[in-house]
């Protein structure tokens, strides 16, 4: 069963930040669903992902799992980073099985693992060293990893954009089916809109300082998604105005290109403008 999550109210100020960094989130996750977060750089994402997943506390609201304040990290949440943190001496086996050698489960559950790598791809791979792995086989390593405990929630930072765009998009259905199938709950952070409509139930876009969560917007299509479908470009053409909308406008205005709209005409023409001002959904809300 996927966990519950109510982030309640937070706003954090690191120290000596006149502005704070995250001020009055308020988001609630169901059991079992998959949440996006996306934002220009610097807005505040990973910030709020780290007190999600109890490595930091918020200077004022709280996280709560399943109804419980989370004042620190639990086994029974498992973030995945951009890189995969593997101890390199140790083969794709032991890597995969830490969290359970962690809790003292390992023997029991080694059945478990060996089924973990078969889902991920690796069985060939289980006792060779990591460091012989290409960066998608040793995402797969962690993402076995993050699976074998059994979480209630992934909690993911950027996990795939260090990958190709092939390893990235198996990665990102490979991920989807897995938490769909197991219940899980998944908070992501990307930058990449496509992957957000990709996986998500739900996307938040978050604007900068300091960081709020400015729109929201419901991804209504049907698992195996097909990222060729209508309804597929036509959410991630709202997204993107949703996410332009937060951008910051540049030092130089010569530097965009939609800087050098000048008339309404043209304006009108531009990605940012034609995706604002398409279909407006009823799911999609200004917050
Ligand atoms: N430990 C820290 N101490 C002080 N300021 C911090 C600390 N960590 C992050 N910040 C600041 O808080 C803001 C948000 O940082 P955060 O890493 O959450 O952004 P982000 O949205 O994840 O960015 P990116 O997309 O580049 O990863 C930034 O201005 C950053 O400089
Ligand atoms: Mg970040």
């Amino acid at each position: 069963m996927g966990a519950a999550i109510s982030i309640d109210c937070i706003t954090h100020h690191y120290p000596g930040q006149e502005q704070p960094t995250l001020r009055d989130i308020r988001v609630n996750v169901s059991p079992g669903e998959t949440v996006a977060l996306i934002g220009q750089s610097g807005c505040g994402k990973s910030t709020l992902l780290h007190m999600l997943a109890g490595l930091l506390l918020p200077s004022e609201g709280c996280v709560r799992i399943n109804g419980h304040q989370v004042i620190k990290p639990s086994p029974r949440w498992n973030m995945m980073f951009q890189k995969p943190s593997l101890y390199p001496w140790m083969t794709v086996r032991k890597n995969a099985s830490l969290g359970l050698i962690f809790q003292g489960r390992k023997k029991a559950m080694q059945g478990r693992i060996d089924e973990l790598l078969e889902t991920v791809g690796l069985t060939d791979k289980a006792e060779v060293n990591v460091q012989s792995l290409s960066g998608g086989q040793q995402q797969r390593v962690a993402l076995a990893r993050s699976l074998a405990t059994d979480p209630e929630l992934l909690l993911l930072d950027e996990p795939f954009s260090a990958l190709d765009a092939f390893t990235r998009v198996a990665l990102q259905d490979e991920v989807t089916r897995l938490a769909r199938a197991r219940g899980i709950s998944v908070v992501f952070v990307t930058h990449d809109i496509e992957e957000a409509v990709a996986m998500a139930d739900r996307v938040l876009v978050m604007g900068s300082n300091p960081g709020t969560i400015t729109a929201e917007l419901c991804v209504d299509i049907d698992h195996p998604r097909d990222r060729n479908s209508q309804a597929f470009v036509d959410l991630k053409a709202e997204l993107m105005g949703h996410f332009g909308a937060t951008r910051t406008p540049p030092a130089d205005p010569q530097q965009t290109d939609e800087s050098r709209i000048t008339t309404p005409e043209a304006a009108a023409q531009s990605p940012t403008a034609k995706a604002v001002a398409g279909e407006s959904r009823k799911r999609a809300r200004a917050a």
